[in-house]
């Protein structure tokens, strides 16, 4: 449609039309799975919504979408079509790691075509949008939904954001196989109070611009389609009725014109929140904010017509929103071809094929991040290996959004060992199950093995029988971890160790067989100081997805070298959290080693630093880095400085190293970090090779959040450093001058 067309329908739609337009309710009231109860109905959705609703979440299929959309069309009065949103987090039905995995590949390319493929896998089931990337910064592993993250910098996660905007959406939206991208949750959702789901933000607003602001600007810029409110408050505001951020910063200085979609129910929370006097209220102050749709309430189908016709809101906002949702559409392509990509024959061929299942081992084999190896890693042929605990067997390694992943499309480590088993000889036991008898409730409906007695009984059962293995192996393989959903949503935390049954497994282990080596599942940073101690080796694999299994096997027998690098701190202990590398000083520094100084930044009885810092991580071979060249001492903003370093491999394995710059600014008109991450470079090296990297650093790379909050550098003195972690110790001084 041309831009008249879409103006011309615009003005002829009914007032009733276009209030339809901004609903968003799920899939399932168009396919008879779900219906008006009493509660639906109360929030205000009825079948007269539902039938002009602009937009639905959760339909998926190919065949389902097109009866949906050619039923839902013959009713509409204007022939619109319905827009179809889903979370497409890590995967449509070939499952990715998890995204704080794929931050910890520092390949933004990898999740670009994880998202390519996942959106070529929803755009033929029917779907139009994803509520996806999520590029919050996560400073707290509290805050269960880390694991939607790629982690704790600004730049890893703009550089990932723009990666993943362009893998859903290509050029544009319109083209075969794209869908939208939805960048979530604007704004700081990520920075909860004490790591607490859905609590309160309080962040400056220097803070807010210099870091937490950055990564949805870039997606932004990258062209994503639509944005999400957050379900925080900022300064007291929700988002979601927050005019200064939607308009001012997000429109205005950021430059959006998409569809700003609420969370789901998030305009009705404005009443909870103690934002909103009522519903009319809600409906307002979201219009107001700039809030396009309603994700599941049905507050604006049903109080903004009233709302219209006394004057309190005004006509140009609600056709000013409509026009948005209108445009999407007609970006993609939907009035001409509403099938747009649904094709069932397609669905078939494409979705778990072997390209996208090769993506899927290739992408978790690079966010594997090895966390100690005394040399028992990589598995030597002919070793006999007990391999044990709970994540042995298990198929629910994808984490806690892959609602399409089923258990069978999953390749387990023990379906994957049987690849080896002329090499090796391996034996298999649970050990124990994911949760014991006494923390069950981490879970909601977490299956434990019936009656607590039995449970504990069991749990008796499998230490023993994996004790007896154990004793017979050569070496011990532990796969221990976290449930799927014990990170996501709603799954903050007041403690960050493993499970105290899986705890007591690798105690018990490791006294009958020292040998050992702990392939850990998560969806956040642990605390794994108990771990360290008692483990030879221990390999980070995350929730590593549909072909989970091959990519650890390939990795423990050195087919692949580890060469992932932590997104986020791992702590000492959860009283550490918030964690992040990029600090300030204090008026007090402290210096990890000094914990006898009193009155400094510190705490009593644990070091400040973290057990494994932001982007660490080990390889079967060794990385030796020389000393920085700097080809000049000093830059302005028309000149800049070659910074390079050599990088040898001087161990056994051909391995991958992401060579990290950080920057320090000495001094500043607002306080600097200790350093922070401004480039990195991944490269791969034979045993022996050696590799000259070189980064420019040039003036706007130096820029920042200044006091009067505008972005710019300030001259004075740099330190850059360069290394394999944010722990480099290795530095040069240099100058920022004004021209
Ligand atoms: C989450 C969003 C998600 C939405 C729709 C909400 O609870 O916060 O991230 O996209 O549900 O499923």
């Amino acid at each position: 449609m041309t831009e008249e067309q879409l103006k011309k329908l615009l003005q002829d739609m009914s007032r009733k039309e276009k209030i339809g337009q901004l609903l968003q309710v799920t899939g399932g009231f168009y396919t008879g799975e779900s219906i008006l109860t009493g509660p639906v109905r109360e929030s205000g959705i009825t079948e007269e919504g539902v039938a002009c609703a602009g937009s639905a979440i959760g339909l998926f299929g190919a065949e389902k979408y097109k009866e949906v959309q050619r039923d839902y069309m013959e009713k509409h009065p204007h022939k619109i079509p319905i827009l179809v949103m889903l979370d497409v987090i890590n995967g449509f039905k070939t499952i990715y790691p998890i995204p704080l995995a794929q931050g910890a590949a520092f390949e933004p390319k990898v999740a670009e075509d994880c998202a390519r493929m996942a959106a070529k896998e929803a755009a033929v089931s029917g779907v139009h949008v994803t509520f996806s990337p999520m590029v919050d910064l996560v400073r707290d592993a509290r805050w269960g939904r880390v694991m939607e993250s790629t982690g704790e910098d600004a730049k890893l996660n703009s550089d990932y954001a723009c990666a993943m905007v362009k893998g859903y959406q290509g050029d544009a939206v319109g083209e075969k196989d794209r869908i939208a991208a939805c960048v979530k949750h604007f704004a700081g959702y990520g920075a909860p109070i004490a790591g607490r789901e859905y609590n309160t933000v309080e962040l400056s607003e220097n803070t807010l611009r210099g870091y937490y602001f950055p990564a949805y600007e870039a997606a932004v810029k990258q062209g994503a389609e639509v944005v999400m409110t957050s379900f925080n408050t900022l300064g007291g505001i929700p988002s979601t009725g927050n005019k200064w951020l939607m308009r001012q910063v997000l429109r205005g200085e950021m430059g959006f014109d998409g569809v700003l979609i609420s969370d789901w129910a998030a305009i009705e929370e404005l009443i909870y929140h103690g934002y909103a006097e009522g519903r009319e209220d809600a409906a307002k102050k979201a219009l107001e904010a700039g809030v396009d749709i309603d994700m599941m309430t049905g507050v604006y189908i049903s109080e903004l017509e009233k709302l219209l016709d006394n004057g309190t809101v005004k006509e140009e906002l609600l056709d000013e929103a409509v026009y948005r949702i209108l445009g999407l559409k007609n970006k993609m392509g939907l009035f001409e071809n509403p099938v747009k990509d649904a094709d069932a024959e397609r669905e078939k061929e494409i979705i778990l094929c072997k390209e996208h299942r090769e993506t899927a081992r290739r992408a978790a084999e690079k966010s594997f991040v090895l966390l100690e190896n005394d040399g028992i890693l990589p598995l030597k042929k002919k070793e006999k290996i007990a391999f044990i605990g709970p994540f042995a067997e298990e198929k629910e390694i994808y984490g806690a959004w892959s609602m399409l992943a089923k258990p069978e499309d999953t390749v387990s480590v023990k379906e994957a060992a049987h690849n080896y088993a002329d090499e090796f000889s391996f034996t298999f036991a649970k050990g124990a199950p994911v949760l014991g008898v006494s923390e069950w409730e981490i879970v909601p409906g977490y299956e434990g093995a019936g009656e607590k007695e039995a449970a504990l009984a069991e749990e008796e059962r499998l230490l023993q029988e994996a004790k007896e293995l154990a004793a017979l192996a050569d070496k011990v393989v532990l796969l221990l971890g976290e449930h799927r959903r014990m990170s996501g949503e709603a799954a903050s935390r007041t403690k960050l160790k493993l499970p105290q049954v899986q705890r007591r497994l690798l105690r018990e282990i490791v006294k009958v067989n020292p040998e050992a080596v702990i392939v850990l599942f998560t969806g956040r940073p642990l605390d794994l100081s108990e771990e360290k101690e008692l483990a030879k080796a221990m390999l980070t694999v995350w929730m590593p997805g549909t072909e989970g299994g091959a990519a650890i096997m390939r990795t423990l027998t050195g087919e692949v070298n580890p060469s992932g690098k932590l997104p986020m701190s791992f702590p000492r202990c959860v009283g550490q959290e918030p964690l992040n590398y990029n600090e300030y000083f204090t008026g007090r520094p402290y210096e990890d080693g000094c914990e006898e100084r009193m009155y400094r930044s510190n705490y009593r009885d644990v070091q400040n630093s973290p057990l494994y810092p932001f982007g660490y991580g080990l390889s079967y071979t060794k990385f030796a880095y020389g000393e920085i060249e700097l080809d000049k001492d000093s830059l302005t903003e028309k000149t800049s400085i070659r910074a390079e370093i050599t990088v040898k491999n001087i161990g056994l394995y051909e391995g991958s190293e992401t060579v990290q710059l950080y920057v320090q600014d000495c001094v500043g008109s607002v306080v600097r970090p200790k350093r922070e991450l401004k480039a990195y470079e991944k490269i791969s090296l034979a045993p022996g090779e050696e590799k000259r990297v070189s980064f420019i650093i040039t003036e706007e790379m130096l820029r920042f959040c200044r006091a009067d909050l505008s972005f710019g550098s300030e001259a004075g003195r740099f330190r850059v450093f360069i290394g394999g972690d944010s722990s480099a110790k290795k530095s040069k001084e240099f100058m920022l001058e004004t021209e």
